[in-house]
């Protein structure tokens, strides 16, 4: 039987982008309805959570979690360079006070994934002063922080890199595109700088990064190690001396020698097309905890897309059994945040479906299934049980 700890922290995560709905001034909106676009559904109303952030906090306090993981949309706060929205500072403080007054801890996630469309127009990660503009704007958000105790900088920086690289789009494929190393660069700045603004509040502060269970195939060890390096370790160890890491862990991706392998025929596949593999997490915390040479950490998601919530629950009681024994064997984990608290847009498509809680597309009534409630009452007593 696994045990908690009694201050183990219990939530689920979300980012803007995905649940608010309407995020017009981004990036990812522009590219969603750019003629001829590769995006194969826009994102439109999504959960309308811009409007329903109350009820969504609802549904995580009133069963007895402890946290929030949500994020705070660039573009909507400076949908100009330099023209800041007050208004829009005020939305996402009352989403902070929200989560307070309900009992529950906010995680605010700064950027994940979309940019404002003019940073996108000048350059966006790649242009030289992009880690100046950042820092502008994580200033800018600073005051509304202040009592805030968990921070998330930048989500994925790692899927960042990747994804906004040349050729790069496909946010849902195991096998992942070269980082672009400029990118790289400017956001591992980016971060530092970030974590200096940051220290100036009492809150924790890191970034999240994606992990991806890399096996060696026979023979591919030295491939293995080549690959994974410049898509995770470099930003692992670019975390050293933060208040904490930021694990995310979905899948196993294993390397031969010419690279990433298929999933092999007649091995179970969820609905991003991914191995259903819950062991990740703990191989991720593990070599998380290797690479950052113990640096505290938060799961800040993990979870998986399936149309079968009984799949949901088996999925996250063998991750957090793995957690279990990373734990066991001495590292330090302070919480875990299950990705996600609703269906969303999966930067594409609303089919792959990772919510605690479904939605009602024409109305957005909120449709708990019962895997957030087998997940709160772990939460709330800190045993894993079936
Ligand atoms: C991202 C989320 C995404 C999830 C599932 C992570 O890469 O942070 O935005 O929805 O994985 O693909």
């Amino acid at each position: 039987m696994t045990q908690f700890p009694s201050d183990f922290l219990w939530g689920a995560a979300t980012a803007a982008h995905q649940i608010e709905g309407n995020n017009v001034n981004s990036d990812w909106w522009e590219r969603e309805h750019a003629p001829g676009t590769d995006v194969a559904q826009p994102s439109g109303d999504a959960a309308d959570s811009f409007h329903r952030f109350p009820e969504d906090i609802a549904l995580l306090s009133e069963r007895g979690f402890n946290v929030y993981r949500f994020s705070i949309e660039w573009a909507r706060i400076e949908p100009e360079p330099g023209f800041i929205s007050k208004a829009m500072l005020q939305h996402y403080r009352r989403m902070i006070e929200g989560c307070l007054a309900a009992g529950l801890k906010p995680m605010v996630t700064l950027h994940h994934f979309t940019t404002p469309r003019w940073f996108a127009h000048r350059g966006g990660w790649r242009a030289a002063d992009a880690p100046e503009l950042f820092i502008r704007y994580v200033e800018t958000v600073l005051p509304i922080l202040r009592d805030v105790e968990w921070i998330c900088d930048i989500n994925e920086p790692n899927m960042v890199a990747m994804t906004r690289g040349e050729e790069g789009t496909e946010m849902a494929a195991a096998a992942l595109p070269s980082p672009d190393a400029l990118i790289t660069e400017r956001l591992i700045e980016s971060h530092h700088r970030a974590r200096e603004v940051l220290s100036t509040l009492p809150a924790l502060s890191g970034w999240s990064i994606a992990g991806q269970a890399f096996h060696a195939a026979p023979g591919g060890e030295e491939e293995m190690r080549a690959y994974r390096y410049p898509r995770e370790d470099v930003f692992l160890e670019a975390s050293r001396g933060d208040g904490f890491i930021g694990v995310q862990a979905y899948l196993r991706t294993f390397i031969g020698k010419d690279g990433p392998l298929p999933v092999p025929e007649g091995t179970e596949t969820t609905l991003t097309g991914w191995e259903y593999f819950p062991q990740a997490l703990e191989i991720c915390s593990r070599h998380a905890w290797d690479l950052t040479r113990g640096v505290p950490q938060f799961v800040t998601e993990n979870g998986i897309a399936t149309a079968d919530d009984e799949r949901r629950k088996d999925y996250t009681f063998g991750a957090l059994s793995g957690l279990g024994r990373a734990m066991a064997d001495g590292i330090d984990v302070r919480g875990y945040l299950h990705w996600s608290l609703l269906d969303n847009y999966e930067w594409g498509s609303f089919d792959p479906t990772f919510g605690l809680v479904g939605f009602n597309p024409d109305t957005f009534e909120r449709q708990p299934k019962p895997s957030i409630d087998w997940l709160a009452q772990i939460a709330r007593t800190g045993n894993l049980a079936r």
